[in-house]
Formats: structure tokens, sequence, C-alpha cells
């Protein structure tokens, strides 16, 4: 019988012709080698093991956190200005220096706890993180949609982590393990009242803020440092759903929110929000019923005003959602010279953690790609070679010397600040204490009392919703910590599941916890 002939392009057909990942033109991609048309494959089939392989290998491990998200692109442009005041009296950032100053930005938008295609209805924090791409090199703010977080130190991500992630044997998301960490975590109260109210649950990603979480400092051109805590407002407003809302949003489309941000791109609505910044002079502040170092806290609007530092505004699409989405890789660490870290206990964990996650889920030479090089910067490095080096910085004049210093040539260092920096001197024993102001139920109580009517009640429904599939011991001190943070909202959850203040206020305070006087009184 004649062997078939492979298909070939159709007459006329005047489109790029396929190649290998070698250049080679590929005549037949439909059948692979055989021994005449029913008989054996053969090994030498360059093209069908390549394609094959290299299919096998597609996947790269998603992130821990944060797996499914989205990326765009747009620019940030400065104010110059706080208020009345220049900006360069609090930071020398070259991105914040002049009005109108543009610098490209990439964001990318994510759900937290769910795996690549999961649902982004979910009541989730979501992530909200940006890279700016400098002169000066880039500059990552990684933020969430929410303003604070469940817990204070780093040492302790893992375990929050697993319990909202699902259960190890029946892989299904459980309150009774969530609220089991949380129960004995009370730092958590101020998140899990923002994160049980409809805010859980933005409407989309244009619709929601956005908040460094984390408080980072400034530093001057004198080198004098201040405290600062990022915040993003969308111009297009905030906007919220209820979980019944989610359920008809979800039954249509698992990934509305990232539907939702490339539509608008694409028909020219370019979402824009400004970025806010509190600034407080860089000390303990022990005024302050809380310390400016946790991240579980927000600070008091009236005593740090907001004040507008730029305007963000996001007009392209990935063009490659691999390339751009998958392979995008932000990090705490990642600042420019004005910026710095503060001892915030999460703000150091998160800093070794990305850049660590980030070696082994997208590999050594992460910041080689397009996405992640710092394309407004030069690169002149002397680290070398790893899995997929591509480009090794510019050797220039010196391509032998990949070392510093030397006298025959290669980059040298570069000159150092005019003024070192002027932060506060710490001093103290190496120790593994809290912070001494832990206050963990004032702000979760005023937070509740700052909601609308409509968000209590869906924040009371939601929480007495988790909490009925929780062991009795965990609704007991969930009831017990709500009691704390607002009467009205312990009262109401309480009765909703059947537990009242004479069921829980014989509990004791959790070991280790410090209870602030107005605690004492309401016990
Ligand atoms: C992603 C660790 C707290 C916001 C990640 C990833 C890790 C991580 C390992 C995956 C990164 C990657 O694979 O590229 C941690 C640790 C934390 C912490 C150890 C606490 C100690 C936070 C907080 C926020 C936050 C407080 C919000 C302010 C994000 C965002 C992403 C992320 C937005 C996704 C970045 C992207 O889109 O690629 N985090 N995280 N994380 N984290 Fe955290």
């Amino acid at each position: 019988m004649a062997e078939m002939s492979p298909m070939g392009p159709r007459p006329g057909d005047e489109r790029p012709v396929l190649t290998d990942r070698q250049g080679h033109p590929i005549q037949d991609n439909q059948n692979q080698r055989t021994v005449g048309a029913r008989g054996p494959a053969t090994l030498e089939n360059y093209h069908f093991i390549e394609k094959i392989s290299h299919f096998d290998r597609e996947r790269i491990p998603e992130r821990v956190v944060h797996a499914r998200g989205i990326t765009a692109f747009g620019y940030f442009e400065a104010t110059g200005r706080l208020g009345d005041e220049p900006i360069s009296r609090y930071t020398r950032a070259k991105p914040f220096a002049e009005p109108g100053k543009r610098t490209e930005v990439a964001v990318r938008f994510s759900t937290v706890i769910g795996g690549r295609d999961s649902s982004e209805a979910a009541r989730d924090p979501r992530g909200f993180a940006v890279k700016f791409y400098t002169e000066d090199g880039n500059w990552d703010l990684v933020g969430n949609n929410l303003a604070v977080f469940f817990i204070r130190d780093a040492i302790k991500f893992p375990d929050v982590i697993h319990s909202l992630k699902p259960d190890p044997v029946t892989f299904r998301q459980d309150p009774g393990r969530i609220f089991d960490f949380m129960s004995q975590t009370p730092e958590s109260m101020h998140m899990l009242v923002n994160l049980f109210s409809p805010r859980g649950i933005p409407a989309g990603y244009r619709h929601m803020q956005g908040f460094g979480v984390n408080t980072y400092r400034w530093v001057n051109a004198a080198g004098e440092t201040h405290l600062v805590k990022y915040h993003w407002l969308p111009e297009q407003g905030v906007r919220s759903m209820t979980e019944a809302d989610a359920a008809v949003v979800q039954a249509g489309d698992v990934g509305h929110a990232t539907r939702d941000l490339r539509e608008a791109i694409e028909r020219g609505d370019h979402p824009a929000w400004r970025l806010m910044v509190q600034i407080m002079t860089d000390g303990e502040h022990p005024e302050l019923d809380f310390d400016p170092l946790d991240d579980t806290k927000v600070w008091p609007e009236d005593r740090f005003p907001p004040r507008l530092a730029g305007r963000m505004v996001l007009d392209r699409n990935v063009r490659n959602f691999f390339a751009d989405s998958e392979q995008i890789a932000f990090g705490t660490g990642v600042l420019i010279d004005g910026l710095d870290f503060s001892d915030d206990k999460m703000l150091v964990g998160r800093t070794f953690s990305y850049s660590d996650t980030q070696r082994y889920r997208v590999g050594p030479n992460y910041l080689q790609l397009p996405v992640n090089s710092p394309k407004n910067a030069e690169v002149r490095t002397n680290q070398r070679d790893g899995f997929m080096a591509y480009d090794q910085g510019d050797a220039g004049e010196s391509p032998h010397v990949n070392y510093e210093p030397s006298i025959l040539g290669g980059p040298r260092e570069a000159p150092a600040p005019p003024h070192e920096e002027q932060g506060p001197l710490i001093v103290g024993r190496l120790t593994r204490r809290r912070v001494p102001r832990t206050d963990d139920y004032t702000q979760a109580g005023q937070r509740y009392l700052l909601m609308e009517r409509w968000e209590r009640d869906d924040l009371v429904h939601n929480l007495a919703e988790a909490l009925r599939q929780c062991a009795r011991p965990v609704r007991d001190r969930m009831v017990w910590h709500l009691l704390m943070a607002e009467n009205d909202l312990g009262l109401r959850v309480g009765d909703a599941i059947g537990i009242s203040p004479e069921d829980v206020i014989h509990l004791p305070p959790l070991p280790g916890q410090t209870l602030t006087r107005e605690d004492k009184d309401r016990m």
C-alpha cells in the first residue's frame, strides 16, 4: 500500500511557516514518524519528541499563595508634592520627585488561597502588587486590598496559610480549621472583621483598594527618615459583593475579575487609582495605643491624614499570560534609593520569602526575564550562570573581570549618598517577644462601628454561617473575642449561633495574651 504523504500547505496560504525551536520548518505536524502507516514509532523523531517533552514541562509550580491572578501595564504619575509641601522633604525616591513625572508600572491582581484556576468570587483577600520600572532600578510595592493582615510576625505565616488552605485529608477549605487557628490568634480579629464583611469579596479588581499594609521608611536627601504607609484608592469607586451576588457571578464565570479588567482596558476604559500616603515621624510613638510597626493596625486618619502622592493608570493588557502574569515576580525587598524597610516583623520575613520562592518557582535567573528585568535601569552584575542564564549583564570593556574590586576593569561601586541615614538608634537584647502594645480588639470594634448597616448585617451573617461549622470550643472562643472587640458584634453573632455571653464569660485570656485596661473592664 502507498505511504500517506504529509498534508503540506493549502494552495494560496501565505502565512509564515511553523518551525520547531531549532528553526527547522515543520512539514508534517499531524503524523509522527513510524515504520509504515501502522508500524512502531522511531526514537529519532526529533520534532515529535521535542514537542511532547516540552509539553510535559509546560507547568511551573504555581505560587504557594496568590496563585490566580492577572497582570496589566500602565504608568504612575507623581504629584511631586504632599499637599502644600514638596515631597522631597520626606523622600528622595525619583518616581515621586517631580510633578507630572511618569514611571512605567506592571500590576498583578490576585486572589490568595485558591489554586491557579480557582474562582475569583471567593471570600479571600486580593493581592495588589505594583512593579515600578524606575531609572534607579525596580521598586515593588506588594500589597493587598484589605488594610491589615491576620498576623504580625512572619514566623506564623505558614500556619495561617495552612489553616486557610484546603484540609490536607479532605482537600476542602474548612471553617472549622480556619477558626480553630484564628480563635487562638487574637491579632487576627481586625482582619476577620474586614474579610467577613462585603469587602472580603470585591466586585472585581477595578473596584478595590490596595494597601501596602506593612510600614516602610522614606529617606530624604539629608538622610532623615519617616515611617510611611501606602494606600491605593480606585477612581472607579469601591464595590463589593455579598455571598449571594458572588454565587450568581461564579455560576457563570470563575474568572470574572480577570475578564472585567481585560475588557475594560481593551475598550479604552482605563482603570486608575490614587496613591495616598500616611507619614509618621520615625520612632516608637509611645503616645499611641498601638505599635506603628504592627500590620494588624491602621493609622488613624485624623492624626495621620492620607496625602496624595500620585496616580496610576492601567492602559495595556499582557501580551502573553504565562510570560507576564505567571512569571512576573514581586518582592518586598525590591526597593530603590529613598525608600527603605522598617523593622516591621512581617516585612522582614516577607522580604526573605519572595525571592526565595521565586528562585524555586521560576528559577535562579528569574530576574533576566523581560517582565522582571529593570527595563529603565542598566544591569551590570558579577552574578553569573545558573539554569537558563541568558543575559549576563553588559560586560563592556572587561569581559574577563567578573569580580570586584579590580584594577583591571569591571564595574565599580556607586558613590554613597552624601548623608548617613538618620533613623532611630535601636538597642536591645536578642529575644523572642511580641511587640509590647498588642491591643487586638479596639480597631476591630471601631471597624465594625464604621460599617454601614447592611455591611454589619452581612458580616454577622457570614461569621455565623462559618462558625456554625466549627467545634463548640472554637465557637465559644470566637464569640469571646468578638464580644471583646465590640459588644453588639459579639452579641449578634453569639445569638445567631446560640451562644450567650454567660456561656463564655468564664474563659480566661489566651496564654501569653496581653489585655488592655479597656479589655479587662469588658471582661
Ligand atoms: C505572594 C509570602 C504576607 C501580598 C506571596 C508569595 C509568597 C508570599 C511566598 C508567592 C510569591 C511568588 O511565588 O512569586 C508571604 C509571607 C508573608 C506574606 C511569608 C508574611 C510574612 C503578605 C502580606 C501581603 C502580601 C501582608 C499584603 C500586604 C502578596 C501578594 C502576592 C504575594 C500581592 C502576589 C504577588 C504576585 O502577584 O505575584 N507572598 N506573604 N503578602 N503576597 Fe505575600
